[in-house]
């Protein structure tokens, strides 16, 4: 696979009131190719948004820094990208589909005129043609009736709708890599499927490669060919699909996993949240002290794993893991 994203040893770090640096994403590695869809998928807390905004170098300076690491577009590290060359590459090759759609589309424009910005500003269209463009982009995500609701403000609309136009938004550009963060968790489960149908429509359709965010499992099996687990800022384990789901090594995962009853059934069923794992998150004062920092909740966790850090290892075949369940696996390179 020749990538086209390529996220190498990334680290992001905050600086915290109380004088101490939390390393909030630590040694990150993955990456994507054209057309694929890579889900990420953890906790609450463990880092997930925060690849994204480092993808988008969205990253709030001061108090956070990219500490360490490479994020390679095609070949070009966007981590010594000049700021006109990333404004660039958020309206042209990368673009992302945030969590909340009512705090990302601004109440006093209409959604024609949202859309149009982006396209005006990117790609140099006139009032008119952006106009155009934009009813178009709203028929391509099937938004019934799109030269009246072209004119529309986003309280106007349902929540499905306000997604829709959000995907619209991403996708007007045309963007190389499309990140979705959580796209469809305010949404009921019908209209969560048709969200999802139309993403991978609009996929095959540009070829794009999507990075698909989530606390949902069953989202990643309907979605994605690979899978990232993430815990604590780290990557614990990546697999594809199908073989995360029936082999899973890290017992977080197995437990993300166990969690999610009937995966293979309907995807229309509504499915329960996936964490049922006991404990929480460790918080960012516990760690960093070295050992894994799933031990605290880890059933079969040993002396070891409270003390050394297990490094990202192979444990199958294009299946890696960061457990010392697997001691005599290789290091992955
Ligand atoms: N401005 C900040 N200062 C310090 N820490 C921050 C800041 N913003 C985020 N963090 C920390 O970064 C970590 C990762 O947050 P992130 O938003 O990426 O989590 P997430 O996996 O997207 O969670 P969720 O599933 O709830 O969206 C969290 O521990 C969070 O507390
Ligand atoms: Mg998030």
């Amino acid at each position: 696979m020749s990538a086209l994203l390529e996220v190498r040893g990334l680290s992001v770090e905050f600086d915290l009131k109380d004088g101490t640096v939390s390393r909030v994403i630590d040694g990150l590695n993955f990456e994507l190719a054209a057309g694929r869809t890579l889900g990420i998928v953890g906790e609450s807390g463990c880092g997930k948004s925060m690849t994204a905004l480092a993808i988008m170098r969205l990253v709030p300076v001061p108090p956070g820094r990219i500490a360490e690491g490479a994020i390679r577009l095609a070949g070009e590290n966007l981590l010594d990208a000049t700021e006109a060359r990333m404004r660039d590459v958020r309206g042209n090759d990368v673009s992302m589909i945030f969590q909340e759609p009512m705090t990302s589309l601004n109440p006093v424009y209409t959604i024609g005129d949202q859309i149009g910005e982006t396209v005006r500003l990117h790609q140099g269209l006139g009032r008119r043609e952006a106009r155009d463009r934009a009813i178009e982009m709203l028929r391509a995500v099937s938004i019934p009736a799109p030269e009246k609701r072209v004119d529309e403000y986003p309280h106007q609309l349902s929540g499905g709708m306000r997604q829709r136009v959000m995907i619209a938004m991403a996708l007007a550009c045309q963007p190389q890599v499309l990140i979705a963060d959580e796209p469809t968790t305010a949404l009921d489960v019908t209209v969560q499927a048709q969200i999802f149908d139309l993403l991978k429509e609009l996929q095959q359709q540009t070829h794009a490669a999507v990075i698909l965010i989530t606390h949902d499992m069953g989202a990643i099996a309907e979605m994605a060919q690979r899978v990232v687990v993430m815990y604590a800022g780290r990557k614990v384990e990546e697999a594809p699909v199908d073989e995360m789901l029936t082999n899973p090594k890290h017992p977080y995962t197995r437990g993300l996993i166990a969690c999610v009853p009937h995966l293979e059934a309907d995807p229309a069923l509504e499915r329960p949240p996936l964490m049922e794992i006991p404990g929480v998150v460790p918080s960012v004062a516990e760690l960093g002290r070295g050992g894994c920092p799933f031990a605290p909740r880890c059933a079969e966790a040993m002396d070891r794993c409270r003390q050394d850090m297990p490094p990202e290892t192979a444990v199958g075949e294009d299946h890696t893991a960061a457990c010392w369940l697997y001691p005599d696996a290789e290091a992955a390179a």
